[in-house]
């Protein structure tokens, strides 16, 4: 079941003209419930203009506190990350569900060099990343590679500084502003010579554990080749899209007919009848099924479940692993059924 709970907003600060750092506020009985691993996402639900809402926002603080934060860029006019710009005021309760997220970094007792590639609000799981890698180890290293449109544009910008400023040798930050030249920034979009810059000229002594990317797709898929281009393991290199380019309504046309579902879900079945051209999710929701989910758009990967009998199609899929899939798990925000009976276990992932 998604399990939402209800939380104070602590504190709002504004970190550019169109996005907001929120910081709620955890009581001491959610403190289990709402810890975290650097680079988790909460999912909020808030009802505007009558339609219930669900986004999911990356957490940019240190685990382990009585609050957690996380940053709201407004990219949809009436939308969540709107109210949450406009409207939203300290003391408000929120519905919020607990961090999840596969994009993340676990401390090791071992030194660790870390490289992070971050467009726009790309930055808000890579700040709680940075800081944990900062404060779990004295030694090692950090590296950011932060693209966006002005420094006026730049979320956690003077948090940055003062990261930098408070780890010398450690942190490093390389600026780049697609709009606008500025003295202590590099221009352009984050490009191939954009990575070499960093990898082959500032940092070619550093030996890197980690590559953390996260922003629009476009980004992430140039990083990711030029790294591997650059003899950078696959495995090494970890990625979270914030938007995607690929276009949701692309079902296949042999998708047509019925398919007679059985969902599992918190050790209860529930029988629905489907068209093989719809989304399982959005099948399971119209049945008032409370199903998890959060992005609808194949992102974040709330929506997991295991086929146990029959078979799926995913539109999209850039989180499972092929080793995920050949167990059964499926995206079901993105899968049709391809079969007459089909079986969808929430509670088995
Ligand atoms: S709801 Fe986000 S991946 Fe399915």
């Amino acid at each position: 079941m998604a399990d939402f709970h209800h939380l104070k907003v602590k504190h709002i600060k504004s970190l550019t003209p169109s996005s907001v750092a929120i910081t709620f506020e955890i009581p001491g009985a959610l403190i289990q419930t709402f810890d975290f691993i650097p680079g988790q996402y909460i999912t909020i639900k808030k009802e505007i203009k009558g339609k219930e809402l669900r986004r999911a926002y990356s957490i940019s603080s240190s685990p382990k506190k009585d609050s957690i934060t996380i940053g709201v860029k407004k990219v949809d006019k009436g939308g969540f990350s709107d109210y949450a710009n406009t409207k939203l005021a300290v003391g408000d309760i929120l519905e919020v569900m607990p961090p999840e997220g596969r994009f993340v970094f676990s401390p090791n007792p071992n030194p660790k060099n870390i490289i992070a590639f971050a467009a726009g609000s790309g930055i808000t799981p890579i700040m709680s990343i940075a800081r944990s890698v900062l404060a779990s180890n004295p030694v090692n290293k950090f590296v950011l590679v932060f693209g966006n449109k002005s420094t006026k544009e730049t979320m956690f910008y003077t948090d940055l500084v003062n990261l930098e400023l408070d780890h010398p040798n450690r942190f490093f930050i390389y600026f780049t502003n697609s709009q606008t030249q500025e003295s202590d920034s590099l221009f352009g979009r984050i490009d191939i010579s954009t990575v070499n810059y960093a990898l082959k000229n500032k940092h070619k002594d550093t030996d890197f554990d980690a590559y953390y990317l996260c922003g629009p797709e476009a980004m992430i898929n140039l990083v990711s080749e030029t790294l591997q281009e650059n003899d950078i393991p696959k495995e090494k290199i970890h990625f979270e899209l914030f938007t995607t380019t690929e276009i949701l309504d692309e079902l296949p046309e042999k998708a047509d007919g019925k398919t007679e579902v059985t969902i599992v879900l918190d050790d209860e079945e529930f029988s629905l009848s489907m068209n093989k051209n719809e989304l399982v999710l959005d099948a399971v929701l119209k049945q008032n099924i409370d199903a998890p989910y959060s992005c609808q758009g194949g992102v974040c990967s709330s929506c997991i479940a295991r086929i146990t009998e029959g078979k799926v199609e995913m539109v999209k899929n850039r989180i499972l692993t092929d080793g995920e899939i050949a167990e059964g798990l499926v995206l079901t925000c993105q899968s049709h059924p391809i079969t007459p009976t089909l079986k969808v276990d929430y509670d088995n992932v």
